[in-house]
This record gives structure tokens, sequence and C-alpha cells, in this order.
């Protein structure tokens, strides 16, 4: 951007700020996609244009999703259990996003507290109403909102472009979708070829710093660089294809079928057609409990826990002779073969996947214990977490993201990846064989203490999951 207009922006922006209060301290165009994809590689609907911005759009001129629900019931019943419907609510969400607002400390990092809600409350953030009220049903990431984007000008840091129609008139606008062939109704239809792929999803599940770009959130591209995008349409296995099949029963993942869900999106006597495939909307991840989840969430905890068990296989390899050395060495090692991103992926800061490793004697006497758990919801402190470290200015580690200027570790598992941990304990030599070694690959969304420590009085135990188990014996 030239000089001069920058300056004019800034000007622009300032009178905003003093006149309106509206507390966007920079310009909020400036902050572009992560990926900006190759001509003849991207849905026609990845264009170059301007992002819808703060203002551009009305609240009012957005559905709320219930009056979507009277002619789509299925659909919302199962996205009324899902995070998107709560990321705005979300106690956890508001909890942190209130403390950055409290303690973020110069322009950069203030600049990522701001960011929050293009995310988490999309509507809000486009019409630039930022103190929406926690009750207010446009709140979180709601139908109307991915059903209005028009197109995207790359991947990342929610780059949008917004064509709602309008509620307050009852003119149903375009809602983009699927389908070819859908009739229009209350509102008109057209098809979406971005809408069908990854680089939708990728639209808010990659995150950079608003403040100083450090990547925090790679979702799309632990996609876009491993195995599951093969480049051909035929084969690449999309978000939707493992997140938008899944029900109860098939977890859709990488290591179990993804079969077609056949129905209607809109019962027949309202205008629907039987269609071979309905892209399901519970959008499950790894969330098990009613703080990610809305309150009245009913599938989505089993389903959750069914997922995380089809992501990960284990091995163990014992590598040592016990009896001439005394000393039982062995591996264990973790395959991605569920995920079609790195495990775990998202806010890989606060989640947590660990082993959980016993060796017992043939009767039952433990030799060797780690990865275990105290009451109070602590890892044993020896045990390797596998998720992602950020640090701070001063090089501490952080989990404040606005604070976040550098990635200390991330040792977590690519897709269709392995990591392998190795253990050693000494055996004594009156023990009879075999020797049992098992081990458990847990699953939680957050420290313990982080939770107690945000949510206070409001704190939930967060459970455990066990995602894979494994034994085996040797003499
Ligand atoms: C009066 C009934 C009615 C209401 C209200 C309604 N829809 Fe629809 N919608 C339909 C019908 C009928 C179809 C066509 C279904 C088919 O093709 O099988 C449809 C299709 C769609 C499609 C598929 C479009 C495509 O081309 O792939 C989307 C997306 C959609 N609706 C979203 C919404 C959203 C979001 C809302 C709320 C803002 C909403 N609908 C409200 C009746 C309705
Ligand atoms: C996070 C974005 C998102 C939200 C929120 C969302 N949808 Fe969708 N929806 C999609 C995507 C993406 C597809 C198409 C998937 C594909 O083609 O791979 C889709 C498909 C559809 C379709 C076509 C039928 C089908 O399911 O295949 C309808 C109708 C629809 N959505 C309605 C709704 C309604 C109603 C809501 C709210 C209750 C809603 N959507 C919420 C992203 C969303
Ligand atoms: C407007 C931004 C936005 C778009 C677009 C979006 N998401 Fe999300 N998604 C979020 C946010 C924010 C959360 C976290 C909500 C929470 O936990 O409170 C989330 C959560 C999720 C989760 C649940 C994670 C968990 O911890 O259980 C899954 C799965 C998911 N999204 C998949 C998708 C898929 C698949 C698409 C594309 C069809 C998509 N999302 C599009 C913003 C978005
Ligand atoms: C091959 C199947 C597959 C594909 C493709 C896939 N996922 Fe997942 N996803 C999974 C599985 C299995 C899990 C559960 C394990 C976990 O939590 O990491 C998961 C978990 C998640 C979570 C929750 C992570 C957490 O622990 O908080 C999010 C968010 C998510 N996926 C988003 C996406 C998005 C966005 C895409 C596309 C860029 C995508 N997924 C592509 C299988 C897949
Ligand atoms: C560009 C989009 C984007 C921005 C900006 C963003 N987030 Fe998120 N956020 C997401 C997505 C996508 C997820 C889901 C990932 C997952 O579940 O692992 C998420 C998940 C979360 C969660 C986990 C909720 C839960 O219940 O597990 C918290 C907390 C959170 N974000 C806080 C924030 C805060 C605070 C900010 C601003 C400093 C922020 N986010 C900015 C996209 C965004």
């Amino acid at each position: 951007m030239n000089f001069y207009l920058k300056i004019m922006f800034c000007f622009t922006f300032y009178l905003c700020f003093v006149f309106t209060s509206i507390s966007f301290a920079s310009d909020p165009t400036e902050w572009s996609p992560i990926w900006k994809l190759p001509p003849g590689k991207k849905p026609e609907n990845i264009v170059d244009e301007t992002i819808t911005v703060p203002g551009d759009v009305q609240k009012s001129q957005f559905f709320s999703p219930i009056s979507c629900g009277a002619c789509h019931p299925e659909i919302f019943k199962m996205w009324s259990g899902s995070t998107h419907a709560n990321s705005w609510k979300n106690p956890l969400f508001q909890a942190l996003y209130n403390l950055g607002k409290k303690t973020a400390e110069g322009e950069w990092q203030k600049q990522n507290v701001e960011s929050c809600i293009r995310c988490h409350a999309p509507i809000g953030h486009s019409s630039g109403e930022f103190n929406m009220s926690l009750e207010d049903e446009k709140g979180g990431v709601i139908c109307d909102f991915c059903h209005s984007v028009r197109a995207t000008t790359g991947v990342g840091n929610a780059p949008y472009i917004l064509s709602p129609g309008n509620a307050a008139a009852m003119e149903g606008g375009i809602k983009y979708g699927p389908f070819k062939d859908s009739p229009d109704t209350i509102h008109k239809n057209q098809y979406s070829e971005l809408h069908t792929r990854s680089e939708f999803c990728g639209g808010c599940h990659d995150v950079s710093h608003a403040g100083n770009d450090l990547p925090i959130e790679q979702t799309y591209t632990e996609w876009r660089e491993g195995p599951y995008n093969t480049g051909d349409p035929e084969t690449s296995v999309h978000c939707q294809d493992c997140h938008m099949r899944q029900r109860p029963g098939f977890p859709s993942t990488g290591s179990t079928e993804r079969p077609d869900n056949p129905g209607f999106a809109t019962p027949e006597i309202l205008g629907g057609i039987k269609r071979p495939h309905i892209w399901t909307h519970y959008f499950v991840g790894g969330s098990v409990v009613p703080i990610s989840l809305p309150p009245n969430s009913e599938l989505q905890p089993q389903m959750a826990v069914e997922r995380l068990q089809n992501a990960a296989t284990l091995a163990i390899h014992a590598v040592s002779d016990v009896q001439r050395s005394g000393m039982l060495k062995f591996q264990v090692d973790i395959m991605n073969t569920g995920a079609g991103h790195y495990l775990p992926t998202g806010l890989t800061e606060a989640r947590q996947m660990w082993l959980e490793v016993s060796v017992t004697d043939s009767e039952g006497k433990t030799l060797y214990q780690s990865g275990t758990v105290d009451e109070g919801g602590k890892i044993d402190s020896e045990t390797t977490i596998y998720h992602t470290v950020f640090g701070d200015e001063k090089g501490e580690p952080t989990l404040f993201v606005w604070a976040a200027t550098h990635i200390i570790s991330d040792n977590r598992v690519p897709p269709k990846g392995k990591k392998e941990e190795r253990f050693a304990c000494l055996i004594p030599n009156n023990i009879i064989p075999p020797i049992k070694i098992k081990a458990i690959l847990n699953y939680r969304s957050a420290p313990q203490y982080v939770i107690d420590n945000l949510l206070g009085e409001k704190a939930i135990k967060l459970p455990i999951i066990k995602m894979a188990e494994l034994s085996v014996e040797t003499n």
C-alpha cells in the first residue's frame, strides 16, 4: 500500500476509534490469509478481492440458526450440539479472551486479542458488533455465516467474503452449498466449490498471531502438507470427508470407512430432494465436556470418544534380553492412523496426549510405571506430552497466545507418521516370567490446573480419554 494511503487509513481508523469507539488499532484488511493458492489449483470462488471487514454487513441481515432449522431440522439438531454452536459462549474461550483483554501489553499483543472474535463470533466481527451478548443467537459459528460465504481470498485468518440476504426484510438471499440443482425456495441456492474443500474450513482452522504472524493453529497447513492431500480431487480426503461424514457408529476417520449418509437436507414436503449423501453437521473433534460443547449436547461427547479411539494405534517392541541383562528395554510406537493432520491438532498448546506405561510380573506386581495421573489431575512430571509449547519474549513457556513470540517445542505426531518412545527398567532377578508391558495412549483437552485457574468454581473435571491400548508379554 502506498505511504499516503496508509497515513489516510491510519487517520480514518483513528477517527473511528475516537468517534465510534470501534477498537481496531490497525487496518483489519491488512491481516492477510496464510495461504494464497496458485491459480488453477484453487476453487473458482477463491478470489482476489477485499475481504468483508467490520461494518460491511449488518447483524440484522443474518438469520438465526433456529429459523434455518424450520426447514433443515436434522441439520439444525446436529449443529446445535457442536462446538461451533458454542464458540462464542464457550466459558473457556470467554475466560481466556477476557484475560487477554485485561493483560495484553503493547500494540502487537492487543491486536491479537482483538482478532479472537473473527472466528469465535464471526457475525459479531463482520458487523462491527464486538461486544455481543453471550445469549445472542447469532454468536458462534452459525449456519448463516458458513452458508453466506460467497468466496474467500485464500486460507487462514478468516479471509471471508460474505454475501448474506436480509433477514430483517425476510429476504433469504443466496445460500452457498454443495448442490448444483437445489430448487430455489425462501432462499436461492448456489453451488460453491469452496464449501466442498478443506480450503473452506482452513479459513478459520489455520491461525496466525495477528500482531507478529507466529503460526498458532495450523490444522489446514498440516493437512495441506500431509498425505491426505494428494493433489488429485478424486483421491484427496478433505476435512469434510472425515468430519462431515461422522455420525453415531461411523467415526469416519483415516482408519475407518467413511460411508455415504443418504437422505434429505429438507423434508420432502418442504421441497427437499432425496440425495445419495447429506453432509453431517456434528463437527466432532476431541472435545467431550460441556464447556467446549454446549450444555444441551447429546451425541457429541460419545462421538468424540469414538473419533479419538479411531485416531491412533500403538506398537510395542521389546529390545533387550531381560534374563541376561536384568534390564528391560522397550520401545512404544504411536502411529497417527486416523487424523488428517497432526495428532493432536488445533489448540495444541493446551491439548495433552501421552503414554501411560506399566510393566508387571506374572503375578501382577508392578515393576515400572509412568504417565500416571494423581488425584488433582497432574500427570507425572517425567512424562512426555505430545503437544506444542509457545514461548514469550523472555523465552519463558506461555499458554497465553497473545504473548507468544516463538515455538519452543512441538513433538506431535504427523498424519500417517509415527513417534517412538523408549523405556528402560531394572528387573529384579527373582522375577518369574512372563513380564507384561502395557501401554495406553491418553488424551485430555487441557491440563486440569489450567481449567481450575481459568474457571475457578465453575471448573469441571476433564475426563481422560483412552485412545488406544496394547499389552505384550516378554521373557
Ligand atoms: C422455507 C424452508 C427453508 C428455510 C427456512 C431454509 N432453507 Fe435452506 N433449503 C431449503 C430447500 C427446500 C433446499 C433444497 C434442498 C435440496 O436441494 O434437497 C435448501 C437448500 C439449502 C442449502 C443447499 C444449497 C446448495 O446449493 O447446495 C443450504 C446450504 C441451505 N439450504 C442453507 C440454509 C440456511 C443457512 C438457512 C437459514 C438462513 C436455510 N437454508 C433456511 C429450504 C429452506
Ligand atoms: C462451519 C460451517 C458450517 C456451519 C456452521 C453449517 N454448515 Fe451447512 N454445510 C457446510 C459445508 C461445508 C457443507 C458442504 C460440505 C461438502 O460439500 O463437502 C454444508 C452442507 C449443508 C447443506 C446441504 C445438505 C448437506 O448437509 O449435505 C445444508 C442444507 C446445510 N449445510 C444447512 C446448514 C444449516 C441449516 C446449518 C445450521 C443449523 C448449517 N448448515 C451450519 C458448512 C456449515
Ligand atoms: C468461522 C470460523 C470457522 C469455520 C469456517 C470452521 N470452523 Fe471449525 N471451529 C471454529 C472454532 C472457533 C472452533 C472452536 C469452538 C470451541 O471450542 O468453542 C471450531 C471447532 C471445530 C471442531 C471441534 C474441535 C474440538 O475440539 O472438538 C471441529 C471438528 C471443526 N471445528 C471442524 C470444522 C470443519 C470440518 C470445518 C469446515 C467444514 C470448520 N470447522 C469450519 C471455527 C470455524
Ligand atoms: C483422515 C481423517 C481426517 C481429516 C481429513 C481431517 N481430520 Fe480432523 N480429526 C480427525 C481425527 C481422527 C481427530 C481426533 C483426534 C484429534 O483430536 O486430533 C480429529 C480432530 C480434529 C480437531 C480437534 C483437535 C483437538 O484435539 O482439539 C479439529 C479442530 C479438526 N480435526 C479439524 C480438521 C480440519 C479443519 C481438517 C481439514 C483441514 C481436518 N480436521 C481433517 C480426522 C480427520
Ligand atoms: C483465525 C481463527 C481463530 C482466531 C483468530 C482465534 N481462534 Fe480460537 N479457535 C479457532 C479454532 C478453529 C479452534 C478449534 C481448535 C481446536 O478445537 O483444537 C479454536 C479453539 C479455541 C479454544 C478452545 C476451546 C475449547 O473449548 O477447547 C480457545 C480457548 C480459543 N480458541 C481461544 C482463542 C482466543 C483467546 C483467541 C484470541 C487471542 C482466539 N481463540 C483466536 C480459531 C480461531
